[in-house]
């Protein structure tokens, strides 16, 4: 069957502010959870849909994004030879996918990233990740989403519920219910205040987007924090077509976040076969001393 979304955008030219000194000169993108950087379980999540064809927006200090997707000739021949094959498939599994990288050179926000790969998408829809949410991979929110797309071909955002004293960190949407966690959306504003808020639900970074947006960015003025927000081009896009939300009940990890950088360790930790049980010993130790505390 004929796939509809075939290309993944996926921004990382920011400048991570909110994890220095780590991100002086690395990229916030490969900053680990557990063994994998935070960036790859989005191309999975991506990969797992069908999507062969990555474009990644990057920036200043980005170049270990290339590398870690790059073939790594060296290495697979060393683990060939020392028979570690296990690593060998964990290296090698992404080598089929295609990488494009385009350089955002300044970073004017998630809007202008979007647009530096407009003159690479031509006409068809395609997804947007932003690798620093990362959701739970049984939860299959893209692929929800993409099912949606092919009902209504007109972009889908991802939102979720938050509470009110958080929508100031998010796009955050106006919406009428069409049925269980369909949305069609009727205005949205980009971190707004408690009080601006239209609604509790907030856009994550997943959305399925069409080339008209394109043309929308181009016009859109700087918006909150001087940057070219994606909100705002929705905005000006919901004046020429629909869009819709589709709400996601599943599990979410707010890893741009310290906190959430921490809890999607421990959950991952805990998930993972080869430090599980070593780590959840570790865990119910702290736990235990902490009740003393
Ligand atoms: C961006 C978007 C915002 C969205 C959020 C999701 O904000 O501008 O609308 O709700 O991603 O994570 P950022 O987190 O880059 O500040």
């Amino acid at each position: 069957m004929k796939r509809i979304i075939r290309k993944a955008i996926l921004p990382a030219g920011g400048l991570g502010t909110r994890f220095l000194p780590a991100t002086k000169a690395s990229p916030k993108e490969m900053l680990p959870i557990v063994d994998k950087p935070m960036i790859q379980y989005a191309i999975e999540e991506a990969q797992a849909c069908g999507i062969e064809e990555f474009i990644i927006i990057t920036g200043k200090h980005k170049r270990a994004i290339e590398d870690h997707f790059d073939t790594a000739f060296k290495l697979e021949e060393s683990l060939k030879k020392s028979g570690k094959k296990i690593l060998l498939e964990e290296i090698s599994r992404l080598n089929l996918l295609n990488f494009a990288y385009i350089r955002q050179r300044e970073a004017l926000g998630l809007g202008h990233a979007l647009s530096c790969a407009g003159p690479f998408v031509k006409e068809e829809p395609f997804a947007v990740l932003l690798s620093d949410d990362i959701i739970e991979p049984g939860d299959h929110l893209l692929r929800d989403m993409i099912n949606l797309y092919k009902e209504l071909t007109s972009p889908i955002l991802a939102l979720e519920k938050v509470p009110l004293s958080e929508v100031h960190k998010y796009g955050v949407v106006k919406g009428e219910k069409l049925r269980d966690n369909v949305y069609r959306i009727n205005g949205l504003v980009e971190k707004p205040s408690p009080s601006h808020a239209p609604s509790d639900m907030a856009i994550i970074g997943r959305y399925i987007l069409t080339a008209d947006i394109f043309p929308v960015l181009e016009d859109v003025e700087p918006g909150k924090g001087g940057e070219i927000q994606l909100t705002d081009a929705l905005s000006g896009l919901l004046k020429k077509r629909p869009i819709y939300g589709y709400l996601f009940t599943g599990k979410r990890y707010d890893a741009g976040d310290k906190v959430g950088y921490l809890k999607a360790t421990v959950d991952f930790a805990l998930k993972n076969p080869q430090v599980s049980v070593q780590f959840k010993e570790y865990l119910l130790d702290i736990a235990g001393r902490l009740k003393h505390t």
